[in-house]
């Protein structure tokens, strides 16, 4: 199947204080498919949801490369089709607190498929029974700060079904949820995927969120991508070093494994302050000289898996 997104050597910068927060990243989604980005807070995933929807903040500029998104919608819709939604992390404050659910959604629905009145209503309703919230009409005139965050996630992600997405793009969709709502959406996103189709991009600290949904990973660290593979191939073989200890701090639920996570020694570097070389290195244990001159170029570790280091741990 050919790539429906494909991103090629993007770089973001904020010129006003001359940073990079995306330095030359590439990767590439197939329809269907779900990709993971991961990595410490900071490290620019979010930044790269926002570059691919045509988001960036202001005074965020992309500064080169491209974003590719393949024409796929049905002739005679292509010009207008809408292909990119986004959920955001925080949904109570995406949400505008003036305006009832059903008006936020009815609203969306006349801007994609130009529904009004008791057609948008409908198909507003429709959606919210999709995302699993009961009583749909009477819901519809509440305001988000009536629901819990669990339903105004479900909100915004039935928010962003009425755009008809071809690609979806979750910004750490659970990370605000218990772990019984953090389930819920969870499946949801599986059935949505299954049904329409979509590609997903998602983004969590959680790796067992990535395990579960996605089918490949992608690594980031200090606007970099530094490693790529399957995602069963990521949590099993991480070949950089900073996968690894990513992988090494997620918690166990075996009980007969009684080694405490192993945290990360040191934080992740500021943006104007990068160490030379690999931007790791001063946190990495298998750093050696050359490390802090030059980045490394990503070497092959699989067919498809690919890790920026001299030294990757497989090697
Ligand atoms: N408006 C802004 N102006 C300047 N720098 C910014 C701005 N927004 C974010 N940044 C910087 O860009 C970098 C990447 O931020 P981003 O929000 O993409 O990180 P993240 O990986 O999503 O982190 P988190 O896991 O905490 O959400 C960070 O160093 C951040 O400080
Ligand atoms: S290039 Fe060197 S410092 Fe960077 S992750 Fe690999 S071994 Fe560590
Ligand atoms: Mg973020």
């Amino acid at each position: 199947m050919s790539d429906f997104l494909t991103v090629r050597d993007l770089v973001v910068e904020v010129p006003a204080r001359n940073i990079k927060i995306l330095d030359g990243i590439s990767f590439s989604l197939e329809s269907g498919q779900t990709l993971g980005l991961v990595g410490e807070s900071g490290c620019g995933k979010s930044m790269t949801c926002y570059a691919v929807a045509s988001m960036l903040p202001r005074g965020i500029t992309r500064a080169s490369g491209s974003v590719t998104i393949q024409n796929s919608a049905p002739t005679g819709v292509t010009a207008k089709a809408p292909k990119i939604a986004m959920i955001f992390q925080d949904p109570t404050s995406s949400l505008n607190p003036v305006h009832t659910i059903g008006y936020y959604l009815e609203s969306a629905l006349h801007r994609h498929q130009g529904l009004k009145g008791s057609d948008a209503r409908l198909e507003a309703m429709r959606l919210l029974e999709r995302v699993g919230i009961d009583r749909a009409r009477s819901r519809m005139r509440a305001y988000p700060h009536q629901f819990s965050g669990g339903m105004n996630q479900r909100v915004m992600i039935a928010h962003a079904l009425a755009a008809k997405p071809q690609l979806l793009i979750a910004d750490e969709p659970t990370t605000a949820l218990d772990v019984t709502m953090q389930a819920q959406i969870l499946h949801l996103l599986e059935e949505l995927k299954a049904e329409t189709g979509m590609a997903l991009m998602i983004v969590s600290h959680d790796l067992g969120v990535i395990a579960r949904l996605a089918d490949k990973a992608a690594v980031m660290y200090c606007g970099k991508i530094i490693e790529t593979a399957p995602v069963g191939e990521l949590l099993q073989r991480p070949a950089h070093p900073y996968a690894r200890a990513l992988v090494d701090c997620m918690p166990s639920i075996d009980p007969n494994d009684l080694e405490p996570p192993a945290p990360i020694p040191g934080s992740v570097p500021l943006l104007d302050s990068l160490p030379p070389g690999c931007h790791f290195h001063p946190r990495c244990p298998r750093a050696s000289a050359e490390c802090s001159v030059g980045f490394p170029v990503p070497a092959t570790i699989g067919p498809v898996h690919e890790a920026s280091c001299y030294h990757p741990v497989a090697a």
